[in-house]
């Protein structure tokens, strides 16, 4: 399973980075914003930053809805960076720019899915990932993880290579279940990652060890 870290901002990325488990970085017009990050050239230049610190796949989204505009702005992303994936929103048009982009080899998110046609539809236009947001359907009492095991499903079916990217991550219970699902990739908080390394028996069995480790010396 991949784990991309879902900001924009910049220590966060190289503290999970540090951490040596970074597969990526998923960012999107809030997360800029709430990172201060604004106008044309800011965020060019923040992608690049972003590109500069982690090794894997950074999704930047287009603002452009029409197909036109989304592949215009596509291509000048694509341009800054290997490592850009073109994150594209789950409309008519988005579906056409995700297999203009497919065509052409270069790397797409479809981003804002929420249901299992949703997710069909990406898959059969060629997008690289495909964003299932399970925090946002559980905020209004809908199975997220039920829609990561029902694209699962889909996906395994047909042999789709789409990457089941399990968004709007809230907490580290969802990375633990999307993992079990067989997510391909979780993209979360930093919280939701650190969590994976709290258990109280590990503390105080370390701090056992460290106490008759000093008894001996
Ligand atoms: C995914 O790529 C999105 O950036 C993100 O996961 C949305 O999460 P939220 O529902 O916490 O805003």
């Amino acid at each position: 399973m991949k784990f991309f870290i879902d900001t924009a901002n910049l220590d966060q990325i190289k503290e999970a980075q540090e951490l040596g488990v970074l597969d990526g970085v998923t960012t999107n017009p809030t997360l800029m914003a709430k990172e201060g990050i604004t106008g044309y050239n800011n965020i060019i230049n923040h992608y690049k930053a972003i590109c500069e610190i982690v090794e894997g796949d950074v999704s930047a989204e287009v603002i452009s809805t029409d197909f036109e505009g989304m592949v215009r702005e596509g291509e000048a992303l694509a341009e800054l960076h290997s490592q850009i994936v073109v994150k594209i929103p789950m409309i008519r048009e988005g579906i056409k720019a995700i297999k203009y982009f497919s065509d052409k080899g270069i790397k797409t998110n479809c981003t804002l899915v929420f249901s299992a046609g949703q997710a069909l539809l990406a898959a059969k236009a060629g997008a690289t990932y495909v964003s299932p947001f399970i925090g946002r359907l559980d905020d209004i009492s809908t199975d997220g993880l039920g829609l990561i095991q029902e694209i699962r499903l889909i996906y395994d079916n047909y042999g789709f290579d789409t990457q089941i990217l399990a968004a709007s991550i809230r907490h580290t219970m969802h990375v633990i279940d999307c993992a079990k699902i067989g997510a391909d990739v979780m993209t979360g908080p930093i919280s939701a990652i650190d969590g994976l390394l709290n258990h109280p028996l590990t503390d105080i069995g370390l701090a056992t060890f460290l106490a008759d480790y000093k008894k001996g010396n």
